[in-house]
């Protein structure tokens, strides 16, 4: 990726970070090794400085990047046709959104279902404590005479349930790890304190230790023929946080929304450098200790890790596509045409969204659908047009 020029974050930004690099200087010095899926939890969710905890903008135009429910309400309308044909198969039905963002995907979610296959709850599951309190004032200003529907969760459902999981960039946020092969055999990568590193000015890099021998197994069983050196990323906790989200759930679907690709084309010898993404005042760029907690860190998502997470938990793969078939299938054509039809001034904007969503340079390839289900025999909508299953 070539060079990115970042703003400068304010002073009382900076703070902020300086706080979390002390904490990082700290426990780098306690542990004498932090490895990165060490580091990129804390920039992300360090409680009240990491980048998803303390209280900056993230989503949005005024923050760091845009998600697809930022972006209009096109992209709940067509997922909203979707949770609907599960909700008319299932009957009684809640639904979990897993970390909601803005919620504005959950206020639009709850105006778009038809009233007649409304689910009985809307659980949200979020990490971030700010998060939570902005999702809760954003359904009490947009959907008022819904909000008794929502709760926010500390703990994925502990009793049996049926109904669907939703995820939107979620997977790309959790911590991952790191790795590099090279003529001496697979490094566990760390992160440390740069001999340029001070508390006025953090500067943090990288480091390597010999694979630990479950990092060792995981990176073992990747289909990798690379160049060397290599780098990349893996999700060795994904069966176990899967488990956890959706373990008591017992007829349904969970689907999960993201970028990333099928394991074949993740670990390309190509991708010499693996799929590491930081975003900053939208810019894109692969700086990742580019003042921790104020930017976002995220990875492109193994697709096929995804679905091998699912079989383990005794989910069925239902369906994998790319999102512009999904909305596609979902019926984004006729939905466009409704609110083109009413649209005063705003059928500029539409019509940005929908290319926003569905271009394959923009959206519409490089984001990828997957359902997982569990005692759920019914071919999902969103995969009607063309299942991609065979790629992962
Ligand atoms: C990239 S944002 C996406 C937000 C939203 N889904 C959207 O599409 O606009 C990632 C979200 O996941 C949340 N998150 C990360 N890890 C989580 C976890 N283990 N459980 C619940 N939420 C989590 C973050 O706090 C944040 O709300």
């Amino acid at each position: 990726m070539s060079k990115v020029i970042l703003p400068e974050p304010d002073p009382e930004l900076k703070q902020l970070s300086r706080a979390l690099c002390a904490l990082i200087r700290e426990e780098y010095a306690q542990s004498g090794f932090m490895p990165f899926s060490r580091f990129m939890e804390m920039a992300l969710y360090q409680p009240g400085l990491g980048y998803y905890s303390a209280g900056l903008h993230k989503l949005g135009a005024s923050g760091d990047f845009v998600t697809s429910p930022e972006l209009g309400s096109l992209f709940a309308s067509c997922l909203a046709r979707q949770v609907e044909q599960i909700g008319r198969e299932l009957g009684n039905y809640d639904v979990l959104e897993l970390g909601a963002g803005s919620g504005q995907m959950a206020a639009d979610l709850l105006q778009q279902i038809d009233p007649d296959v409304a689910p009985r709850n809307y659980w949200i599951l979020e990490r971030s404590a700010d998060l939570r309190a902005r999702q809760k004032d954003a359904v009490a200003a947009q959907v008022p005479h819904l909000m008794g529907r929502v709760q926010w969760l500390d703990a994925p459902p502990h009793a049996p349930w049926q109904g669907v999981v939703l995820a939107n960039e979620v997977i790309d946020a959790l911590a991952v790890e790191r790795f590099r092969l090279d003529a001496a055999g697979v490094h566990q990568a760390g992160v440390r304190p740069a001999i340029e590193d001070s508390p006025e000015s953090p500067r943090f890099e990288w480091c390597y230790r010999p694979a630990p021998e479950a990092l060792l197994d995981a990176v073992r069983k990747l289909p990798l023929n690379p160049k060397l050196p290599y780098q990349t990323e893996i999700q060795p906790d994904l069966p176990a946080w899967l488990e956890a989200v959706c373990g008591k759930l017992n007829r349904g679907a969970a689907l999960f929304i993201d970028y990333g690709y099928p394991r074949h084309e993740y670990y390309s010898p190509e991708r010499q450098d693996g799929t590491l993404i930081c975003h900053y005042r939208h810019r894109a760029h692969d700086d990742v200790f580019f003042w921790p907690g104020l930017q976002d860190i995220t990875a492109f998502v193994d697709f096929t890790a995804l679905a091998e997470a699912g079989e383990s938990c005794g989910l069925e793969l239902s369906g994998y596509t790319s999102q512009s078939l999904f909305l596609l299938a979902c019926g984004l054509d006729q939905l466009l045409a409704k609110r083109f039809e009413s649209a005063n001034d705003e059928g500029l904007s539409l019509s940005a969204e929908a290319k926003q969503l569905t271009l394959p340079g923009m959206m519409g390839e490089r984001f990828q659908v997957m359902a997982l289900s569990r005692n759920l025999p019914l071919e999902l909508l969103g995969f009607g047009l063309r299942d991609l299953s065979y790629r992962l």
